[in-house]
């Protein structure tokens, strides 16, 4: 099933039970969780990309630590991981309202109409926002956009390392770590750099913000793209 018809069936669920949403606020509930997935699922490249294609091991830690630290080669899966790790995320949102029915309601969740949102982005991408901010009146601005990537309640960074690392590019990745380190706030990071090779292409002050953000997971298999 797609992203989108599997968070539309889990929404249904939490609606005909009655529990917290009533109809039309679920209904923006799924139509914010189907813009998600949008942004998460690639344009569909993704959209199948689920932690069960992942070994019981790997499934374990990612669940248990909110912000990790994946890295390996090219086509290793970190984007398929950390696909599936947003997805979830974005899955376990309409389970836990309808658990909040059942009791357990002290929990923090994220709740998609108060929240700010899950943002799935890639370096190159952030900083291509970011550049387009300079020259571009109607974009939103430089300030905005580290905000978003500041604030989010789940964010994801895709392929650290595959852009030059700039001072400016350092500095700005450096304010968003930072702060969500310090507020620890679940972070998922992608990258082609092992921890040493991270601290010697960024600083050390950088490196060890993100491999103690949580988990540290490296990928070691072949070049999943050419072997299929
Ligand atoms: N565990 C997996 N199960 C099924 N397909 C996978 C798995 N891991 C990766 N893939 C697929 O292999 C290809 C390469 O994976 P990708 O996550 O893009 O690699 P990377 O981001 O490390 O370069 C993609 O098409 C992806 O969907
Ligand atoms: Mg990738």
């Amino acid at each position: 099933m797609d992203m989108k018809t599997e968070l539309r069936t889990l929404t249904e669920v939490i609606t005909t039970k009655d529990g917290y949403y009533r109809e039309e606020t679920a209904e923006r509930v799924v139509r914010i969780l189907e813009e998600t997935a949008e942004t998460i699922c690639h344009g569909g490249r993704y959209d199948n990309a689920r932690l069960s294609d992942f070994n019981q091991s790997i499934q374990d830690m990612i669940m248990t630590h909110p912000s990790m630290y994946v890295w390996g080669g090219v086509g290793t899966g970190k984007t398929h991981l950390a696909v599936a790790r947003a997805f979830e995320a974005l899955r376990t949102t309409g389970i836990s309202y309808w658990d909040t029915k059942a009791g357990c309601g002290n929990i923090r969740r994220w709740d998609p109409l108060t929240s700010d949102t899950l943002v799935f982005g890639s370096v190159p991408e952030l900083m291509f926002e970011i550049r387009k901010s300079f020259n571009d009146r109607s974009a939103p601005s430089e300030g905005q956009i580290l905000d978003k990537y500041r604030s989010a309640y789940f964010l994801v960074l895709d392929d650290l390392g595959a852009n030059r690392v700039t001072p400016y590019c350092l500095e700005a990745l450096y304010l968003i770590i930072d702060y969500r380190y310090r507020n620890n706030m679940p972070t998922l990071i992608t990258s082609n750099l092992d921890p040493e090779a991270l601290a010697k292409e960024y600083d050390d002050r950088m490196a060890s913000r993100i491999l103690s953000l949580g988990g540290v997971l490296g990928f070691r298999g072949s070049d999943k793209r050419r072997t299929k």
